[in-house]
């Protein structure tokens, strides 16, 4: 066997499934979901096909023309704690199985909510959240970005529901007794209170961009291809639909950057606050933050990203994790660029500030385990969520930038339509990416150092903080912070969230309680509405032990689930020596609030806990 990529079963040797026709009933009172999941692969094959699951239990698998039981096993027995189980099947010249299989109620993709954890507390609410690899939790599949998927699904949900996918809707309708496909009993796919959903993906994806949502949902229009769609609140569908008003121009801005945005819809998703990302880029539809509306449309800046892998990451994807970069490096590349177009320059210079600062923490962080300050790393037996950091995103952001000085950026913009339009719709690795960039500009490698910067640990010496003037006021009034002074209310009066979060991720970790409690005493930045200004300001203050601000913290580790904001907050309160009462407070504030977190999120801080406590 011949592994393509380390975190799946998928054997190279194994024709891939090109199509994927699933029929899925969602029960909400078990939390679980029946899947028939059709899988049409490129060729015929004779042999043991091995697909990925997670906890899942398949009840039968069957040849679908003859409805005859194909022989099948799950090992190994125990789960593997990343990558799960692989599911043997095997053929003897068939070029489709159907599986039928159903989740568990603790699916990793997946989050149920009930009625009294959602906005409305009338009707719950589930949806997936398949990157990296998640996407085995919900139904068997090559759960390999390696692998590029068209599918159909019919959804079949409560009447009172309706639901998305980052797929085309084709209608909604009653269901027919003849689709149950031994999914569930007939009478109980058919009931009146019964509806099924039907969507279809006609561009190949890699299996991590399926996604779904489904409850009490509505929307508004807010530019010729997009709607942006949460649950049914007149104030949050409004809230979201100013915030987001800029996005047409963002995909045109795009459009003109990258070459034509081939997804034809760009619809949001506003999800509950446990989301636990800032977005997500499922293709037709992205999943956001509810964080993001805090209405000065900065949180159109998650947008801009999330759209920018309309291009980089769902046109051009990464053959497996360990050239995770490519998505997102080049994907902060491109974000900015929309930012600098729409929001202008100082709002691109800020947030290329703020990403340094970030990537200088990254490198701090993994000081004992360089190989995740690499580009190109290996993630052999790691979970990806495990090592999810910034530095694919930054250092990823100061190569292409690095890069682009050297060549100047009218060459810089030639060769990056040059790169989307050769590869679309492909996986590719970072030596696909740097043999393209070798002969495209032929003398590169004699200028910049292509191996220590996509191989080496660390930052490489000609990465580049950049100064612009905004920042370097900030930095000013850092200088003057340390030797005591409070900004005056003039010299902050236009300030927005980003110049605030840059000022506090300047102050030293160091500072006074004191100080701390003055500079909130005049701005008020411990109840910012703005999550990143509130998180950076409660960082400094648990770093002070500042317990006056622990309800504050505790606050917003229960009202939100954006992973982003919970690792830093929980890490603060855990880590050093002789912190025993944050400890504790860390402990019962995740015991209160774990069971409003997605199973991710939850994954993730209780590795923190278990790390420090
Ligand atoms: N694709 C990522 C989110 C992701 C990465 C989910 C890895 C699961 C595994 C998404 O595009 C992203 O980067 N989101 C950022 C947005 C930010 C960089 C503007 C986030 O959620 O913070
Ligand atoms: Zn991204």
């Amino acid at each position: 066997m011949a592994p393509v990529d380390p975190h799946s079963f998928t054997d190279s040797a194994h024709p891939f499934t090109v199509h994927i026709s699933l029929t899925l009933y969602f029960d909400f009172p078990s939390s679980t979901i029946s899947a028939a999941t059709l899988l049409s692969l490129a060729a015929p094959y004779s042999g043991d096909l091995t697909l990925d699951t997670r906890s899942l239990s398949i009840s039968a698998v069957l040849d679908p023309v003859s409805l005859s039981p194909l022989p099948f096993s799950l090992s190994p027995a125990q789960p593997d704690p990343v990558i799960g189980q692989s599911l043997t099947v095997s053929l003897s010249g068939q070029s489709q199985v159907l599986v039928v299989s159903k989740t568990s109620p603790s699916s990793s993709a997946l989050q149920w909510l009930s009625p009294p954890q959602t906005f409305n507390k009338t009707h719950p609410f589930v949806y997936t959240q398949c990157q990296s690899i998640h996407a085995r939790s919900v139904f068997p599949c090559q759960d390999t970005p390696a692998a590029r998927i068209k599918y159909s699904a019919k959804l079949n949900i409560p009447s009172q529901l309706s639901a998305v996918m980052s797929a085309k809707h084709e209608g909604r309708r009653p269901p027919l007794p003849a689709e149950a496909h031994g999914v569930c009993e007939d009478a109980k796919w058919c009931g009146d209170d019964r509806i099924v959903e039907e969507f279809v993906m006609e561009q190949p994806i890699p299996p991590y961009l399926f996604a779904f949502a489904i409850g009490e949902l509505g929307f508004r229009e807010v530019g010729p291809r997009t709607r942006v769609y949460s649950e049914a609140a007149p104030t949050v569908l409004d809230a979201a639909a100013r915030e987001f008003a800029e996005t047409e121009e963002m995909i045109k801005a795009g459009e003109a950057l990258f070459g034509p945005y081939d997804w034809e819809r760009f619809d949001l998703l506003v999800l509950p606050p446990s989301f636990p990302y800032g977005g997500m880029e499922n293709p037709r539809m992205v999943f956001l933050t509810p964080t993001l509306i805090k209405g000065d449309s900065s949180g159109a800046q998650v947008v801009a990203h999330e759209l920018a892998h309309s291009w980089t990451g769902n046109l051009i994807t990464n053959k497996n994790n360990n050239h995770f970069w490519l998505n997102e490096g080049w994907t902060t590349y491109a974000e900015r660029r929309i930012v600098e177009a729409v929001q202008g320059e100082n709002r691109a210079a800020l947030s290329i500030a703020l990403g340094w600062k970030a990537l200088v923490e990254e490198m701090e962080r993994f000081k004992d385990n360089l190989e995740f300050t690499k580009l190109k790393m290996n993630q052999a037996g790691i979970d990806p969520d495990d090592v999810y950091s910034r530095v694919p995103y930054d250092k990823g952001f100061q190569f292409l930038w690095r890069i682009e000085r050297q060549i100047g950026r009218p060459a810089f913009d030639d060769f990056l339509k040059k790169y989307i339009a050769t590869f679309k719709f492909q996986s590719i690795d970072t030596d696909m990416f740097l043999d393209f960039l070798k002969e495209n500009i032929p003398g590169i490698e004699n200028e910049i150092d292509l191996k220590l910067w996509t191989e080496g640990t660390g930052l490489p010496p000609d990465a580049m903080e950049l100064v612009s003037n905004i920042y370097s006021k900030i930095v000013s009034l850092v200088n003057e912070f340390n030797l005591g002074k409070i900004p005056r209310e003039d010299e902050v009066s236009d300030w927005r969230g980003q110049e605030w979060e840059l000022y506090l991720k300047s102050l030293p970790k160091s500072v006074e309680a004191s100080q701390i409690k003055a500079l909130d005493a005049c701005y008020r930045l411990s109840e910012s509405k703005d999550y990143e200004v509130r998180v950076a300001f409660l960082q400094l203050a648990i770093s002070a032990r500042c317990g006056d601000y622990y309800n504050e913290v505790e606050k917003t580790l229960k009202e939100v689930g954006r992973m982003k904001y919970l690792r830093p907050l929980y890490t603060a309160l855990v880590q050093g020596d002789g912190r025993e009462e944050e400890k504790a407070v860390a402990r019962r504030i995740f015991s209160d609030a774990c069971g409003g977190y997605h199973p991710i999120a939850k994954g993730i801080i209780e590795a923190i806990l278990a790390k420090h406590v």
